[in-house]
């Protein structure tokens, strides 16, 4: 059977209180409807169908291709969001699976199980329910005595005894289609103004038709993020799930309660992560790594091997056997090849910094590349910015950077060539060539292996 998605995304979030729409809101370093578009794709094997209204073109912005929105103004509720699918989804899909753009933790499996429910199921409608004692505001699941679906009431509209039920709508349903489109139009006008989706269970009842209700095996995925708290409550949900799977792959986390490993992070088998460690973005760990405690990653790309201690990285390469920190900064571009040391407060940009390279202490390398088993004395700084442009530094093989060294660039340095402490290096160093000074001059050739 043919499944098409709905997410629904055009209310407001009053409640965020932010200028910004609530499914943009980012959870572990995604905007909420992400989660809902990656699910929904997952289970039905095309882009969802995307209601917007509130923060219309912001939301649309962020969905790009991920998904086809269509815009609902005015917002005359959750029946009448739906309906705005109808002109592009008729004849497209034998099911529609109707989700929300604010439950980002509802799982590929629960969305399966419902719409394989539905597909085994003769009447229209299979719903996602929940069994709370907290009701949250959810509409109730009303049964008759033999268990049989009847309705939902919305709290408003509950009366006392109703009020007590503790199965919940979830909101999250799978519709027979060639129903779902003429009884949406049986949906009667609310005392509020609005079209209820949830109508359409009383509406099949009482057609004679049976409505399928199935409890969600994790109440907790059926989240609906309404305030920054619920924010909160996801994240940690979430953090704490991706921190758990990690941990069972072969990662092994002191401390899991002060780690943060954002959802596209991979990682390799017996890498060790301390404290107060943060992995962001697309970052990827090698096996056997040692990371943190307070390091933070971004983007990043380590091999194997390697460690980095209180450390800041984002969008920089690190082959294998590295070691970096306490308190280095890698920036974009930044590429240790196998075996460098960077020591403490050094900062790399946009430079390659060949095997077994060392810089120890106090530097700044921008826009250089160096070569192989080349020692960067304490405190060199490329001086790389002339005010207008930046200007490369190009270091050879196996060169000797003395202490406090200014390597003021465009330069370039030849293989086995040297510098003296403090010395200010305006031109070009022949290979084998010593040099020393402000500005620096040749001094000498060096002899074979001095
Ligand atoms: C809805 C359900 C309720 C359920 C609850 C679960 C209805 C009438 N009630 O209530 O039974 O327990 O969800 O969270 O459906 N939206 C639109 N357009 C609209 C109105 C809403 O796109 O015109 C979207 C919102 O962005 C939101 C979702 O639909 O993502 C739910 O709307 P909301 O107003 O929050 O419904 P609830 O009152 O929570
Ligand atoms: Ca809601």
């Amino acid at each position: 059977m043919k499944i098409s998605a709905i997410i629904l995304a055009a209310g407001q979030g009053t409640r965020m209180r932010s200028s910004q729409p609530k499914v943009l809101h980012p959870l572990m370093g995604k905007p909420l409807i992400e989660y809902a578009l990656q699910a929904a794709r997952h289970v039905t094997g095309q882009q969802p169908v995307v209601i917007v209204g509130h923060g219309a073109d912001q939301v649309r912005q962020a969905v790009g291709e991920a998904g086809t929105c269509l815009l609902q103004e005015p917002q005359l509720g959750t029946g009448h969001a739906v309906m705005q699918a109808e002109a592009a989804l008729s004849g497209q899909a034998d099911l529609v699976l109707v989700t929300y753009a604010d439950m980002p933790l509802l799982s590929t499996g629960t969305l399966q199980r419902l719409i394989d429910l539905q597909q085994q199921h003769n009447g229209p409608i299979t719903m996602l329910t929940l069994l709370a004692d907290d009701p949250r505001g959810f509409g109730r699941v009303v049964r008759d005595a033999s268990g049989r679906v009847q309705a939902i009431v919305e709290e408003a509209q509950a009366t006392i005894e109703q009020l007590t039920i503790r199965e919940l709508n979830s909101g999250v349903y799978c519709f027979r289609v060639e129903w779902l489109w003429p009884a949406l139009a049986r949906i009667p006008l609310s005392p509020k103004g609005e079209y209820y989706l949830t109508d359409l269970v009383g509406i099949a009842v009482a057609e004679g038709l049976s409505v399928q209700a199935v409890p969600a095996s994790d109440p907790a995925e059926l989240i609906g993020i309404n305030t920054r708290q619920h924010l909160a409550e996801a994240g940690d949900l979430l953090r704490r799930h991706i921190n758990r799977a990690w941990m069972l792959a072969g990662v092994t986390l002191i401390d899991p309660a002060t780690t943060y490993i954002e959802p596209e992070v991979l990682i390799g088998q017996d890498t060790v992560i301390w404290p107060n460690t943060t992995l962001r973005g697309r970052t990827v760990i090698g096996e056997n790594c040692t990371l943190g405690p307070n390091s933070i990653l971004v983007d990043a790309q380590v091999g194997s091997q390697c460690t980095v201690i209180a450390s800041m990285l984002e969008k920089a390469v690190l082959e294998d056997r590295v070691d970096v920190g306490p308190f280095a900064h890698l920036r974009k571009g930044a590429h240790l090849a196998n075996d460098v040391h960077m020591g403490n407060f050094g900062e790399v940009k946009n430079s390659y910094l060949g095997p077994g390279t060392k810089m120890g202490h106090f530097s700044y390398i921008g826009d250089a590349t160096i070569g192989e088993e080349v020692n960067i004395g304490a405190g060199t700084i490329t001086c790389n910015f002339d005010g207008e442009r930046k200007n490369p530094t190009n270091i050879g093989d196996h060169v000797f950077i003395g202490s406090d060294t200014m390597l003021v660039a465009p330069v370039t340095l030849g293989d086995r060539a040297r510098t003296g402490a403090g010395a200010v290096v305006t031109k070009n160093v022949q290979p084998d060539t010593l040099v020393v000074g402000v500005p620096a001059r040749a001094i000498r050739r060096l002899k074979k292996n001095e």
